[in-house]
């Protein structure tokens, strides 16, 4: 993998057969006071961690990447959902670049490849307890390069791909260390484009879910139409009675037909 690592800002790469969870370890290491851009990689997780309190499963074919961002390192006044969504564009122009494979964003940062899911992405912080704020970000990333389906446990197989169906479906000249690499470089440079026209815009045209029927989820499920995003990445629905909506990323979730 190191090979293929072409970015000075990348200071300390780590390399785990198996490990609990990467985003775990990077805390522990951004605690400790890993610089911008040091980088957890595993080819599994047995305990690896998900939106919302859930595990995420991590089988090998997998890539599970986590990277500690400096907020002193990125444009001022970052806020998480910045880097999240910037995280979810990172991703997309890494997959393009090394496997030509064009990815869609389910809002707020899932991503999806012909309408199930290959990508899931859980940023943290870390507390500052001196000055009050964030010390530090770590961006996690799972993406399912190459894992065969019947490896995911059988409640999620229907909604999760891998970019390759298998290890001999990968393409000759591509592989997972090469994306891996590709994921880093792109995040550390989006990290420091937080906010800019270039990431908003590449973000909306890949959001699939604009002008889809979807359904609200929270504590009044409702049906809307997704209509559109704004510079905060709040998603705009219009509800049924032609009322509209304003929803922030980690209020509530969205599900699709
Ligand atoms: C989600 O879809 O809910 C987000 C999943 C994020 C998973 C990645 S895998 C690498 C990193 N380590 C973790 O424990 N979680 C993130």
């Amino acid at each position: 993998l190191s090979a293929y690592v072409d970015s000075p800002l990348i200071s300390l790469l780590e390399f785990h057969d198996e490990i609990g969870s990467t985003n775990q370890r990077a805390k522990t290491l951004a605690v400790d006071g890993a610089s911008h851009g040091t980088t957890v990689v595993a080819r599994t997780q047995s305990g690896g961690r998900g939106r919302r309190g859930r595990a995420f499963a991590s089988p090998e074919g997998g890539i599970y990447l986590s990277i500690v961002l400096r907020p002193e390192r990125m444009a001022p006044g970052v806020v998480p959902v910045l880097i999240t969504t910037a995280a979810a564009v990172a991703v997309a122009r890494a997959v393009e670049r090394v496997c030509h494979l064009r990815l869609d964003i389910k809002w707020v940062n899932d991503l999806f490849l012909n309408g199930r899911k290959v990508c899931g992405i859980l940023t943290e912080g870390i507390a500052d307890m001196e000055n009050g704020g964030v010390s530090a970000l770590v961006v996690g990333i799972g993406i399912n390069f190459s894992t065969p389906v019947e490896a995911y446990p059988e409640d999620i197989r229907h909604m999760v791909r891998s970019l390759f169906p298998g290890e001999d479906k990968v393409p000759a000249g591509q592989s997972r260390a090469m994306l891996a690499a590709a994921i880093m470089k792109e995040v550390i440079d989006c990290a420091s484009h937080l906010g800019d026209d270039a990431i908003w815009t590449e973000y909306r045209d890949r959001c699939f879910l604009l002008g889809k029927k979807i359904r609200v989820e929270g504590n009044s499920p409702h049906a809307a139409v997704a209509e559109d995003i704004d510079r905060d990445f709040h998603l705009h629905v219009r509800l049924p009675d032609g009322s509209r909506e304003v929803l922030a990323a980690g209020e509530v979730s969205i599900r699709f037909d």
